[in-house]
């Protein structure tokens, strides 16, 4: 599976419009994406905001500075087969449940393991970011797809716990991954 990880960029806006448009709906409720209908709205401030998240400018209570990736497939039109968001650092909301990155792959496009590969690809975007920290990964045990992946992280140490979510106890899985190992 051939991709880039690009940072946003207007040459692919289009191409990311696309992959909301067909991830739509189809998105764990814990993962927010652009509406498509909003676009003429969302395309004028999205970069801004992106950078503004990155830099942790103006960020609600709660929130920490995130960097956002576009998984871009070169093809005749590029394909955005998805999207990446590292949380550059973790706060006790996100050690329980969260974690380091959150992500979709677009609806037409999964169980192809574009997920898969960009887990293996997290500790060299680990490094490129300057993130020192140990990658923590996690998701609700009933995501099958999420919790696949997870599993399959080489030299990840899994562990399963129960947390509140929006008020109700859930049983999620939390994957860490020490900075000094690769996933082969
Ligand atoms: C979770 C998600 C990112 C997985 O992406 P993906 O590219 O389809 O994942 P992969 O193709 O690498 O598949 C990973 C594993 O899940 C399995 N899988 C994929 N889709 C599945 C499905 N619908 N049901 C059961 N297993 C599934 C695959 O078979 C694979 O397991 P295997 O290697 O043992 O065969 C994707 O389903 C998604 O975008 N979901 C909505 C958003 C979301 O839940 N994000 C996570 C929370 S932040």
């Amino acid at each position: 599976m051939r991709f880039d990880i690009l940072s946003p960029s207007p040459v692919y806006l289009e191409a990311y419009l696309d992959a909301c448009r067909a991830a739509w709906g189809k998105v764990h409720d814990s993962y927010i994406i652009h509406n498509p209908a909003a676009f003429p709205a969302w395309k004028e401030t999205i970069f801004a905001d992106y950078e503004k998240q990155r830099l942790g400018i103006s960020l609600p209570p709660g929130i920490v500075p995130s960097a956002t990736f576009w998984l871009i497939e070169q093809a005749n039109e590029p394909v955005c087969l998805g999207v990446l968001n590292i949380r550059l650092r973790l706060n006790e909301t996100l050690r329980r449940y969260g974690g380091n990155a959150g992500w979709f792959v677009r609806a037409d496009r999964r169980n192809e393991g574009i997920a898969s590969e960009l887990v293996r690809r997290l500790p060299e975007l680990f490094e490129r970011l300057e993130i020192q920290d140990d990658i923590l990964l996690t998701c609700c045990e009933k995501n099958i797809p999420s919790r696949r992946v997870l599993e399959k992280m080489k030299g990840a140490i899994l562990k399963r716990a129960v947390v509140e979510i929006d008020g109700k106890p859930t049983a999620v899985l939390r994957a860490v991954l020490p900075r000094n190992r690769q996933i082969a």
